[in-house]
């Protein structure tokens, strides 16, 4: 479709009301992500939760595109460990991404294979600039409510996970005394391969 056009981000959930591409990750698609693979194991012996979807409007993965939608994580925890996305790499690096929390609490955690690292806050209304060449994971750091992120990013981004299933992040988000905190990924390799 080349035509404009407009759609809505209907409360309470901000379900697009048109999408064209709906992605439900679960459980087992984080293989080696959380940090308690025993928590981890357990969880996904008891089922395969549902712990983020995105809702995506296709166009054309070329310059002068941006690709959009909506990012939901669900609450809850591997361990201490809050739920979040695979995160990744644009796998054109020098690529940036627009979010917009719509709904919930957490934060993005974010790295350049430089070794710099940074964490955000994301809540209603906020809006985060993540620049060209930083990977980039959104925490759902809320015990009850979904974290919903509307996206925007260039046709031509492309998503580079491997990097990241390879070492994982810098930096994790747990729960220490009811409260979300940053720690040091003790698994975290630089692979060298960027
Ligand atoms: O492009 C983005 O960064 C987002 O749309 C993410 O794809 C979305 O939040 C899901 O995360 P991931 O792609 O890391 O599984
Ligand atoms: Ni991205």
């Amino acid at each position: 479709m080349n035509k404009p056009y407009t759609f809505d981000l209907i409360k309470p959930d901000f379900i697009p009301s048109r999408y064209d591409n709906h992605i439900i990750r679960r459980l087992s698609s984080m293989k080696g992500q959380y940090l308690d693979q025993q928590a981890y194991q357990k969880m996904l012996s008891h089922t395969d939760r549902v712990l983020y979807e995105v809702y995506e409007l296709k166009r054309p993965e070329i310059v002068g595109e941006l690709l959009h939608g909506i990012s939901i994580v669900h609450p809850g925890k591997v361990g201490q460990e809050f739920f979040m996305t695979k995160g990744h790499f644009h796998t054109l690096l020098e690529t940036a991404e627009v979010y917009n929390c719509l709904k919930g609490q957490g934060v993005m955690v974010m790295e350049t294979p430089e070794g710099d690292w940074a964490v955000e806050e994301l809540y209603p209304s906020r809006v985060l600039y993540v620049p060209p060449c930083w990977a980039h994971r959104s925490v759902n750091t809320s015990r009850t409510d979904d974290l919903v992120t509307f996206f925007v990013y260039p046709g031509n981004s492309g998503h580079d996970y491997g990097t990241i299933e390879q070492q994982g992040f810098r930096k994790l988000v747990i729960e220490e005394s009811g409260q979300p905190v940053v720690i040091d990924n003790p698994r975290w390799q630089p692979t060298g391969g960027r």
